[in-house]
Formats: structure tokens, sequence, C-alpha cells
């Protein structure tokens, strides 16, 4: 019996199920398997039927989405036209990864799983449920689930015992081959402008010119948020109240910088990129290309690097001190050290290289996009409105940084990047496109919204009240918390000519201004009465976005106490109460973590 054809296809958001795939492909390719690796959205889904054995690995994302690269492919399988039965002769299996502090955890892999036994596909073994919440991250359930696919693999498939498997520390061929051209000078740092008939996307985003990029917190308050305006005439991105807009950041360009003196390598040399199967040459890669670019706009070298990382890193390192280390590092043992080490002090692959100076120096260029994932776009809450500031769109930036054990702080990329652009120095471009949200605002003159948006939760709302406001509806309540009236209260003078005209009524929590916290939940819950009046008198709608931590749940505890003191109702009915609101739409959160 010839080996199976494995097909691996990914649904992936932040690149994580993207990186996981990339992994089982590895190992298929170590056992001298045949693989193809895939979105699930570029994959023509009509194949499936002919496939023999394909792999499922997808996250979850926001309330129980599926990721935006399989979404295509989410609505033709949940088809009724599919009859029942119609794969049966597909061997399969689902790996999903999930992040339990969200509700519906792994819910698109639960769904995909059951759908595709629904199907008749013969599941290889139970779907992989890894959650980015485990203390040793998700690779705490992908490793053993990987383990348990290949034993049922070989069980599938006997042949297999007789196939010697390339050795752990045998490097696999690169995925790509760089040939680098004789001159140097060339114009690929231009951006790819879309026609203003194509929509802005992922592959073809718009560079927005930035008009200004305003601190909206006090100079002395620890964190800095800024209000960031973007110029979006002669696009066609369109956006309403709730909307996302996506952005990529860029490395930092000393971090490119020290990244070339590690390796060895001339930014300003040119290559043009020819690709291996399975792998595809990025769309995104201008050809040709200059090693520059490559670093600044693409490659992640800022990230705390995946456990995969390692595991190639391992094969291509000479020094064997270093390479002692890395094999530690990428062995199932060394997972402990690998988190101590990496994931906790939140480590970046460049320090890492840092660290392995020899292994540093002798990558292969040709490895590169073996080693780094691709920099992953950010997505903000718009923060403005189209009806109140028609040709812009703005953001609400929290800029990321904090303290590890680690000497030098650690800083969020993207936040990071976008506060030290100065529009005043200099033309600034942000290359950018927008997607639906998640929030639904009600589209009647009537409906009441009661927002609830601490910190830069709420960015979507200062959306839906500039849009509101201009339609002349008033029925508007935000409850706004931050730590300090004199800090971070941000359009704290747009609130109140809102309110000087009656068309807002806000309730502001400040968490320190005194001795008790006091949380936007508070503030619920002292007003009691005219939160359920709303709820359930006025049809109001009631929204929650912020930081997925704590505050949603303090949030609908809050409504439930609500629930039981005005409406006379026990714990387990304001639980009801509680999902029949979401199940109609009238509840809806938008968290970030
Ligand atoms: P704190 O930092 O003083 O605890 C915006 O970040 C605001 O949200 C801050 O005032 C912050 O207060 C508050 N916050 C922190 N945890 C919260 C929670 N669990 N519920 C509601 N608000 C919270």
């Amino acid at each position: 019996m010839s080996s199976p054809a494995l097909l691996v296809l990914y649904g992936s958001q932040t690149g994580t199920a993207q990186d996981t795939a990339h992994r089982l492909v590895r190992q298929a390719q170590r056992r001298r398997l045949k693989v193809r690796l895939m979105s699930l959205d570029s994959y023509d889904v009509a194949q499936l039927i002919s496939e023999t054995l394909v792999v499922f690995v997808c996250s979850t994302t926001g309330e129980g989405d599926p990721p935006d690269n399989m979404k295509n492919f989410w609505r033709f399988l949940f088809k009724k036209s599919l009859p029942a039965g119609s794969l049966s002769r597909l061997d399969g299996a689902v790996l999903g990864l999930g992040d339990s502090s969200y509700p519906k955890f792994n819910f698109v892999a639960k769904k995909l799983h059951k759908r595709l036994l629904q199907l008749g596909v013969s599941m290889l073994l139970p779907v992989g449920l890894a959650d980015d919440q485990h203390e040793l991250g998700p690779d705490a359930v992908v490793d053993p689930w990987l383990s348990a696919f290949w034993e049922a693999v070989s069980v599938l498939n006997p042949s297999l015992a007789d196939v010697v498997p390339l050795s752990e520390d045998e490097p696999l061929p690169p995925s790509f081959s760089f040939h680098f051209l004789d001159e140097k000078l060339g114009t690929d740092d231009r951006l790819k402008v879309p026609s203003v008939q194509t929509l802005p996307s992922q592959s073809c985003p718009f560079p927005a010119r930035m008009l200004s990029n305003r601190r909206v917190t006090e100079p002395t308050h620890f964190q800095d948020v800024r209000l960031i305006e973007f110029d979006i005439s002669g696009s066609s991105i369109e956006f309403a109240a709730g909307d996302v807009v996506l952005i990529r950041p860029c490395n930092a360009a000393e971090d490119v910088q020290r990244f070339c003196q590690l390796l060895g390598l001339d930014p300003d040399s040119r290559f043009v990129l020819r690709a291996t199967e399975p792998s595809a040459v990025p769309a995104r890669l201008p050809q040709p290309c200059s090693v520059r670019r490559l670093l600044r706009q693409h490659l992640d070298i800022a990230a705390v690097p995946r456990r995969s990382f390692f595991e190639l890193l391992a094969t291509l390192a000479s020094n064997e001190l270093e390479r002692d280390k890395l094999v530690e590092f990428s062995s199932a043992g060394g997972q402990d050290e690998l988190h101590a080490y990496c994931h906790r002090p939140r480590r970046t692959a460049l320090e890492v290289l840092a660290d392995f100076p020899h292994t540093a120096a002798g990558i292969k260029v040709d490895y590169l996009l073996d080693l780094f994932p691709e920099i992953q776009p950010r997505s903000f809450s718009i923060a403005s409105s189209l009806k109140a500031h028609p040709h812009r769109l703005q953001i609400l930036v929290a800029v990321v940084h904090y303290k590890t054990k680690l000497h030098k702080p650690r800083r969020g990329l993207c936040s990071t990047w976008l506060a030290s652009l100065d529009p005043q120095q200099g033309e600034v471009c942000v290359p950018l496109w927008v997607k639906k949200g998640t929030l639904r605002f009600p589209t009647d003159a009537d409906t009441p919204v009661l927002l609830v948006g601490p910190g830069t939760g709420v960015a979507p709302f200062r959306s839906v009240l500039q849009e509101r406001l201009s339609e002349g509806r008033t029925a508007n309540f935000l409850f706004f918390g931050c730590r300090s009236e004199s800090k971070d209260f941000f359009f704290c003078s747009e609130w109140a000519d809102m309110m000087k005209a009656r068309h807002l009524l806000l309730f502001t929590a400040f968490s320190r201004d005194q001795e008790e916290k006091v949380y936007v939940q508070h503030r619920v819950e002292e007003n009691a009465a005219l939160v359920w009046d709303l709820i359930t008198r006025r049809n109001a709608r009631v929204y929650i976005a912020g930081n997925a931590k704590q505050m949603p749940a303090g949030v609908l505890s809050a409504l439930k106490v609500v629930f039981q003191q005005e409406g006379g109702v026990s714990a387990a009915e304001a639980e009801q109460m509680l999902a029949a609101l979401e199940r109609a739409g009238r509840l809806q959160r938008e968290t970030w973590s």
C-alpha cells in the first residue's frame, strides 16, 4: 500500500494555528510523506472529495468566530445542500487553538469536528483543544495530540513502519531559496496602492496618511494612550460603528540593524525569492526585495519565538554548546526550561539569536522564512464615525509596555511603532484595511444603547455615539471607567458637549481617585432602576467592550444583580435573562487582551 498524501489546512488569525500547521508539515516531511499546506480559503473545497487524509488546524477568534482566512470555507461547509456522508472516503482530524479566557472556547474546532463527522469523515482521533491560558502554552495540548495523530496514521497505514524517517538532528531543506542580485538600488520599498475600485485588503492595504498622533492621557500618567487620525480619502474604504481597522506594524530600524549584524547580512542587498513545494512566495513580498524590507516589514523578529523556531534552529547549529541547549529547548522534557527562558520573560527571537551568536552567524539566509513567521496585522476598534469625520479614520491606541525580569522593558510592536510616527516631521503613511467588527448597533431610531467601555474599550462607543448623534438619536447611556479624572479621562470634553446637548447620559468610575476601587460595574449596580427600565421597558441593547481579563465578567454579574434586585428574579433566572438577551443580540461584547 502506498503511503497517504497528507493535506494540512489551516484557519489562522494571529499566526499560531499557521505555525502549528507548519510544525505538522515538518513532522510529515521527516516521515517522508507527501504533504501540502494551505490556508482554508485558498483551498478549493470541492476537491475535498478526492483527498485521502486531511488535518484541519484552526483557531477560534473573538466571540467564537472562525479566523478571516477560513470564512468562505466555513460558509460552504455548513450549506444545507451538502449531503450527510458525502466525505465518507476521507480520514481526518481537527486540532483547535483557543483561549479559555474567552467565551466559546475552541468553538470553531468543536463545531468543525462535529460537522465533518456528519459529512462522513472518519475522524482519526478526538478534536484537540489547545489553550493559550495553559501555563505551558498551547503546546501542552498540541504535542500529545500530534503524537496521537501520528500513532493513528501509522495504525491506518502499516506500510509507514518501513519508512526510515529523517533524523531529528538533520535539517530539513529550506522552503525557499534566495537569489541575490548584483545591483543594490531599486524601488522595492514602494507600496502598491490599490486602485479606487478595489477595496483595500490584507494583500493590498491602503497607505493612509497619518494626520495626527496625539497623546490623550496626561503627560505624567503611566499609560500613554494615543488618538491617531488617518486620511483615507482616495480609498474606497467605508466603515460603520463597531468596525475594525487592521494595521501591520514594522520592526524597529535598530532591531533590523542588529539582526543583520548577528547574521552577517547586508540590509541593502536585493534578492529574488523562489519557493519549493508545499510553500509559496508570500504575495505581499515584492520581487525583487531588499533584505531591509524583508526584515522591516515582513519577518516577525520581535515576537517571542515558538517552539518550532527552536526545533529548526537546533538542526542548524554547529557550535556544540549552543546546539545542546537548543536541542533541550526543543525537546518535550525541556519545555519548562524553555518557558522560563523565553515565554515568562517575553524574550524576543532577536534576543534569543543574540544569546546564540555562533548559531545566528551560521544561519543560511534560505532558512529565514522557515524560522520567522510573518508579522501579523493588529486590529483596532475604529474610534470615529465617517458621519462626524468624513474621509478620516481614528483609532485609540494604548502604548503597550511592561516589565519582566529582563533588563530592557517589553514593548508592544504595533503600538510602539505607531506612537513613534510623527506626521509633523514629514509625511507618514500607514498601510491599513478595514473589516466588519462583531458589534452590531441598532438601526432603528428609538432603541436606546447602554454602552459599558472602560479605558480604550470606549473606542467603538465613541464611533457609535458620533454616528447616532449625527442622526439625532438621543437615547445614549455610557459607562466609562479609568484610573483618575485628571489623568486618563480621555474625550471628557466631547462627552461634556454631548451631555450639554442632552444627547448622552454619562456615568464615570474613576478607580483610583479614592481609597476604594470604583469600577464601571459598580455604577451599573448603583443605577439599577434606570438599567432595568432601559432593558426591560425600553428594549435597550447593552454593549460591553474592553480588556477581556475580569471586566466583562464583572459587568455581567452586575447586570444579574440588577435583574434580581429590580425584577425580583432568582439568580438562575437572572442568568437565563442574560443568556436570552445575548441570544437575541441585545447583549454584545467585544473584548481583547
Ligand atoms: P484599575 O487599574 O485601577 O484596577 C481602565 O483600565 C479602567 O478599568 C481602570 O480604571 C481600571 O482600574 C479598570 N479595571 C481594572 N480591572 C477591572 C475590572 N475587573 N472590572 C472593571 N474595571 C476594571
